[in-house]
Parts: structure tokens; C-alpha cells; sequence
């Protein structure tokens, strides 16, 4: 691993803010809400809205502050975590963490260009592999906050990414690693890198 990414791992693994435990059955209740877009196990159908079914809990907790407070903007969602406390956002990402991901399909057309990006990165332009960081098989790693990619919908994977590259999605830490690491990424890499993870297990 280079020095790059350890640093950016340290800095990431001890910046992590404590949370109160959450409990996956009382969630299930508090989590109806998000079911109509999110889907009632949080595989949603819809593809521009992302699966929350076997994500970190870390990271989960992480996007919903962020979302209630500002730091990430989601119009779908305005409003919507208003009234939601500490402890119910905890049990909700403890329901959605404990649900299995559904898998989908890469476009084979895309696929072994994705493959090289993700396990490769580009490495000419100082980018590193989303491996490091996401896992080999796409699971991330839960303990760090490193999100869960594999099986995510591509065309959710796709705007995040633009997003990221293009400064419209800024909740990603001071260290800014993935708009860094977005900024390497053409319009074709995007969307060959979102189809292979949507295949991805
Ligand atoms: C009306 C539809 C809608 C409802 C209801 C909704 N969400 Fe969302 N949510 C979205 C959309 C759309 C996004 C992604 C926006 C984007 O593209 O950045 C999102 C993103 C998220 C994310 C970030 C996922 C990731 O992988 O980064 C989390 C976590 C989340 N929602 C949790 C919830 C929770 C918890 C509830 C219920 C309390 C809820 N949402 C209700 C539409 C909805
Ligand atoms: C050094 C670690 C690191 C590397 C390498 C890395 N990522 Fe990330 N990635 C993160 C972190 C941390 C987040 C969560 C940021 C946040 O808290 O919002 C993230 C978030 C994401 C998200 C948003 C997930 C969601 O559900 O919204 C996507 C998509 C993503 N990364 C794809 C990639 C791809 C593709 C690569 C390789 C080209 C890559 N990452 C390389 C650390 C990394």
C-alpha cells in the first residue's frame, strides 16, 4: 500500500466520532419511512435511489447526520430526518446494516474495463485502487466507514461519482479522497466503473 492511502486510512480510522449502539429490531419499525424509496429491506428498485441493505452501520449513521445537517445535500429527503433522533437514526442503520444486499449485473461490455479501474486504479495519474478502501469484492470496510459498493445500482453509483469530481457532493472529509480521487476519472471510466460494481460481490 502507499504511503498516501495509509495516511489517509489513519487519518480516517482515528477522526471516527463514538455513537450510541443501534438496535436492528427496534429499527425496523422506525425504518417504514424510508422503505417507500429505499425498499422496506433497503434494496430499493428504483436505481436512483441507493440500496441501504448490508451497508456499514458507521457509514450509514455518518450519511444520515450529514444529510440532516446539511453537510450532504438529498431534496428527496428534505425534511424527512427532521424529526428523527440520535438513537432511532442508530437503531434505523443497525435494520438497514443487518439486511443482505441484493446483487445486480454488469453490462459485459463494460466489465473488464471496470475491473482494471477498481483493482488497478491508474496509477500513472496517482490514483490509487478503490480496493484499498472498498475491499476486493466491493463489501468496504464497516469498522473504518468505508461504504459497502457491491451490488449498488450504477446509475446511483455513477451520479455520486460525478458528483465527487465535479465539488457537488463535499461531505468526504478534509482529506477530500474521493474528490480527489474522482478527479482522475473521465466520463466513461464512470460509467464503467458504477457497472462492474453493480455486478460486484
Ligand atoms: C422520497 C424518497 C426517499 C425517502 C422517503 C428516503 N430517502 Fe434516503 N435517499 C433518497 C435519495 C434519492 C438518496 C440519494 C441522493 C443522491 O443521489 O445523492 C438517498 C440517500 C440516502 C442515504 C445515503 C446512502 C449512501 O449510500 O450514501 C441514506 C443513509 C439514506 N438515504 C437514508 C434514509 C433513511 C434512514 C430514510 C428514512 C428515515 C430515508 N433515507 C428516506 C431518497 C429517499
Ligand atoms: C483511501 C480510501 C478510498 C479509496 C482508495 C477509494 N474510496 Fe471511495 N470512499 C471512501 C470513503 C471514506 C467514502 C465515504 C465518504 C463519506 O463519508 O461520505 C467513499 C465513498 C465512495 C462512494 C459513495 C458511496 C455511496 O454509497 O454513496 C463511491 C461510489 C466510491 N467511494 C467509489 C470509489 C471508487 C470507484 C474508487 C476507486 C476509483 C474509490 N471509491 C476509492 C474511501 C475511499
Amino acid at each position: 500500500m502507499n504511503k498516501l492511502i495509509v495516511s489517509l486510512l489513519l487519518t480516517l480510522g482515528l477522526t471516527g466520532v463514538a455513537h450510541a449502539a443501534g438496535d436492528a429490531k427496534a429499527g425496523q419499525a422506525k425504518a417504514a419511512v424510508c422503505g417507500a424509496c429505499h425498499g422496506a429491506d433497503g434494496n430499493s428498485m428504483a436505481p436512483n435511489f441507493p440500496k441501504l441493505a448490508g451497508q456499514g452501520e458507521r457509514y450509514l449513521l455518518k450519511q444520515m447526520h450529514d444529510i440532516k445537517e446539511g453537510r450532504r445535500t438529498v431534496l428527496e429527503m428534505t425534511g424527512i430526518l427532521t424529526n428523527v433522533s440520535d438513537q432511532d437514526m442508530a437503531d434505523i442503520a443497525a435494520y438497514f446494516s443487518s439486511q443482505n444486499t441484493s446483487i445486480g449485473m454488469a453490462d459485459p461490455k463494460l466489465v473488464a474495463q471496470g475491473e482494471a479501474l477498481f483493482r488497478g486504479g491508474k496509477l500513472s495519474e496517482g490514483m490509487p485502487a478503490c480496493t484499498g478502501c472498498h475491499n476486493p469484492s466491493g463489501l468496504g470496510n464497516a469498522a473504518a466507514g468505508f461504504p459497502h459498493l457491491g451490488g449498488q445500482h450504477s446509475a446511483y453509483t455513477a451520479k455520486q461519482l460525478t458528483a465527487f469530481r465535479e465539488g457537488e457532493r463535499t461531505n468526504d472529509g478534509d482529506a477530500m479522497i474521493m474528490r480527489s480521487i474522482a478527479a482522475k476519472l473521465s466520463n466513461k471510466d464512470i460509467a464503467a466503473i458504477s457497472s462492474y460494481i453493480e455486478g460486484l460481490h
